[in-house]
């Protein structure tokens, strides 16, 4: 024993030092910076890591749901850690003791309440895991293939900026830290700043109301031009004055569906017990899981920021509750969707992504062959590789 102690001599060391360093210097995301102008000009920062600098990533994804191989294709070229809880098969009975004791009270459509019981599951997850922070995901989404190496860092550098720390440690809290936030909607169908009901962007909203909204705008060189924007997105940035390229993260004034929320864990425990329990209380007059959420950020008490344009979407088409919920009543598509469908049509991608995987290109069923090349090509490089872009 002593003997192979002692044969680490001070070169041993050297060398060991000196194979750290290359494999530091040539670990891939590295290189892939280094090397590719395309995405290292504008960003100087470092990619995001795996979990997106939150403590992981959950997917509210239901049992036997069809959009499950396509999510998990589109996490392996971003390369995400995706952790998705198994969900359990709702029965009447866990619906009906969801719903008031007079079942003609409830609000809550049936696809609905199952919805919101498979986001209580994934919380009851995040916080049995003791992460710190995660982001939930809602299964049916779209991102940008630039959204690990230059999108989410250049949020976290906008969201770091309203953090009232003065000794922040970005390392190890990218997002500033967990107590000078609750929620983070990263991916939502627009936060108008009021009720879509009333009217959106221009001749609706005035530059005041942003002024008066803690708010901090920053470039982003992967957004679209405002042409291509999802309508009322368009109008809002118009009527907020914020100039091509720019997005914005403000305080939450109205935003609109989960599809990509971050939370901590004092945001998960108040979700679960006092904001959107997991029985209807009639009087509330909610209508689902993110109607509830919004609720807590407008009214208080969560402390909640949304970014915009958001940076995940849900692709159309596929969604299981407007499905379930189609049987039930002749709703297949709310406003928001409905005004994008003309312009998710010609592009032939998700709304408010520049390049995406809604068009299936990038999904590789199965091929590692594949997969490895596009990992290298589309997801580290940010390349697009769509005829046209
Ligand atoms: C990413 O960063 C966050 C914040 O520091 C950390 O909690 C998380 O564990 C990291 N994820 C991975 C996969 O290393």
């Amino acid at each position: 024993m002593p003997a192979a102690r002692n044969a680490r001599s001070p070169l041993t060391y050297a060398l060991l030092a000196l194979a750290i360093i290359v494999v530091i210097y040539y670990q891939p995301w590295y290189s892939a910076t280094a090397r590719d102008s395309t995405f290292s000009r504008n960003s100087r920062s470092i990619p995001a890591n795996a979990t997106l600098g939150f403590g992981a990533l959950y997917v509210v994804s239901g049992p036997g749901s069809p959009r499950r191989q396509h999510l998990e294709e589109a996490a392996a070229v971003t390369e995400l850690e995706l952790r998705i809880p198994t969900q359990t098969a709702w029965t009447d009975e866990d619906v009906r003791n969801f719903r008031p004791a007079d079942e003609a009270e409830s609000r809550v459509l049936t696809g609905s309440v199952k919805a919101w019981l498979s986001h209580h599951l994934v919380l009851r997850e995040f916080l049995a895991s003791g992460e710190e922070t995660a982001l939930i995901f809602e299964d049916d989404i779209d991102w940008d293939v630039r959204l690990r190496t230059q999108q989410i860092p250049l949020a976290q550098q906008a969201a770091q900026s309203l953090s009232e720390a003065s000794d922040l440690d970005t390392k190890q809290y990218p997002w500033g830290l967990p107590t000078d936030w609750d929620l983070f909607y990263v991916g939502h169908c627009g936060d108008y700043f009021g009720d879509v009901d009333k009217g959106i962007g221009v001749g609706y909203s005035h530059p005041d109301e942003l002024a008066n909204t803690r708010h901090v705008l920053y470039q982003d060189p992967t957004m679209l031009p405002r042409t291509d924007l999802h309508p009322f997105t368009a109008s809002i940035l118009t009527a907020f004055s914020i100039p091509d390229q720019t997005r914005v993260v403000h305080q939450s004034k109205w935003p609109l569906c989960t599809f990509g929320y971050a939370i901590t864990r004092l945001a998960a425990e108040r979700i679960l017990n006092e904001i959107a329990p997991a029985h209807e209380d009639p009087s509330r007059n909610v209508i689902a899981y993110d109607a509830a959420i919004l609720g807590g950020c407008r009214d208080g008490p969560l402390r909640c920021y949304t970014v915009t344009p958001e940076l995940f979407h849900h692709m159309e088409g596929e969604s299981l509750i407007a499905d379930m919920e189609a049987t039930e009543r002749k709703i297949f598509r709310p406003p928001v969707d409905a005004a994008g469908l003309a312009q998710v049509k010609y592009r032939k991608e998700t709304s408010n992504i520049a390049c995406g995987f809604f068009d299936g290109s990038f999904y590789y069923n199965g091929d590692q062959e594949r997969l490895s090349y596009l990992r290298e090509e589309v997801g580290r490089k940010g390349r697009c590789l769509k005829a046209g872009q």
